[in-house]
């Protein structure tokens, strides 16, 4: 339902899971029943203990420092994943950020949709699906993006409601702008690049951040909260407040991301990918939704700046290894978004391999 300008109006409000959810409904409406091959697993998920934890304080001891930078290139290199523990964002940030995002998501409907719009260009967006008019499918979501990087620049278009919305979401979008940073110095470090290479890209890059809440769902075996995909930039941090990450491994199982207490989630996403000339791979993921829990998350996607066309780096290129994709900025990824179905187009990174 639109009302000019991609602003979408509360007309619209039935296709939020939110508010189905408070209706009470007992059965899922039809635009959110995926087909059968889409369907979560009905069994148990099947946690995966070996999961890369990494212990980030081990950086600054000499004689742990370069055994975990092995863990990180195993993990970079082999799933794409790791979650990260002693990363310096204080728990009680990370908290504050998860309460803001509840308190918005309990706001009334009215007060949400002034936020809302179906534009995927807009630097502040509230919505309920990947793309709500053209995709032919619905996701047991809502969600409020917004840039936050420099955060000065944006933050007055943040929600005003509930108050202290700016402050909380606010640090957390800084404490996690200084550990993206000292993360992708650690990532180009493993590829064996000079640590400092791509500062200025990094300096002036992008962050999204993405605030997803997750309703119980009636039905969670026929429905996802998020299909699968992986995230456009260069690295993804994600803060979950409870189980329903699933990654997608080699062997094309599902495998549930379990919560470590204080960790942050670190996804590698296609920007990468495509930087490290494919050394590296950005990971499938998808969120499942459960009949008795309520999730929250906060995934900070970080990425080079939008106009910012990057291809594979110079050093990881030689005759041996030909650049294998082609140049892309994160505007292109937004085009491509707006033009294609989500659960039907090939995967962006897909458009880019070279034959
Ligand atoms: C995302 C995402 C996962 C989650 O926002 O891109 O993958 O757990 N989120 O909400
Ligand atoms: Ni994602």
């Amino acid at each position: 339902m639109q009302t000019g300008e991609g602003k979408i109006s509360s007309m619209a409000s039935p296709s939020s899971a939110v508010t189905l959810t408070k209706m009470g409904v007992s059965h899922v409406p039809q635009r959110y029943i995926l087909p059968a091959s889409h369907r979560p697993n009905t069994l148990p998920p099947f946690m995966n203990h070996h999961l890369p934890i990494i212990d980030l304080s081990s950086l600054q001891n000499p004689f742990l420092r370069p055994q975990t930078m092995d863990e990180i290139r195993i993990a970079c290199k082999e799933v794409g994943f790791f979650q990260v523990i002693n990363h310096g964002v204080p728990p009680s940030v990370m908290k504050g950020a998860l309460d803001a995002a509840v308190e918005f998501f309990d706001l009334s409907m009215e007060e949400k949709t002034v936020h809302a719009s179906d534009n995927v260009h807009e630097p502040v967006r509230y919505g309920t699906s990947m793309n709500q008019v053209k995709d032919e499918f619905q996701f047991w979501r809502d969600f409020i993006k917004h840039y936050s990087h420099p955060l000065s620049s944006w933050i007055h278009l943040w929600p005003s409601n509930p108050p202290c919305y700016k402050e909380k979401m606010g640090s957390y979008a800084k404490e996690v702008q200084v550990l993206q940073k000292q993360l992708m110095e650690v990532v180009l470090e493993s590829l064996g690049l000079n640590p400092n290479y791509l500062q200025d890209e990094v300096e002036s890059g992008s962050q999204v951040m993405a605030i997803n809440c997750y309703p119980a769902c009636p039905e969670p075996e026929l429905a996802l909260g998020m299909p699968p995909h992986s995230d456009f930039g260069s690295l993804t941090v994600l803060l979950q407040s409870c189980l329903g990450l699933q990654v997608l491994d080699h062997h094309n199982n599902w495998l549930s991301v379990p919560v470590v207490e204080d960790a942050l989630i670190v996804q590698l996403g296609d920007q990468l990918e495509v930087m490290s000339n494919g050394e590296y791979k950005s990971i499938v993921h998808r969120v499942t939704v459960s009949s008795e829990k309520k999730r929250f998350s906060i995934a900070s996607l970080h990425s080079w700046a939008l106009e910012k066309k990057m291809g594979p780096a110079e050093k990881l290129v030689d005759q041996e290894h030909p650049a294998s994709y082609e140049e892309f900025s994160f505007k292109d990824f937004l085009d491509y978004i707006s033009n294609n179905d989500i659960m039907t187009a090939k995967r962006f990174i897909d458009t880019l391999k070279k034959k």
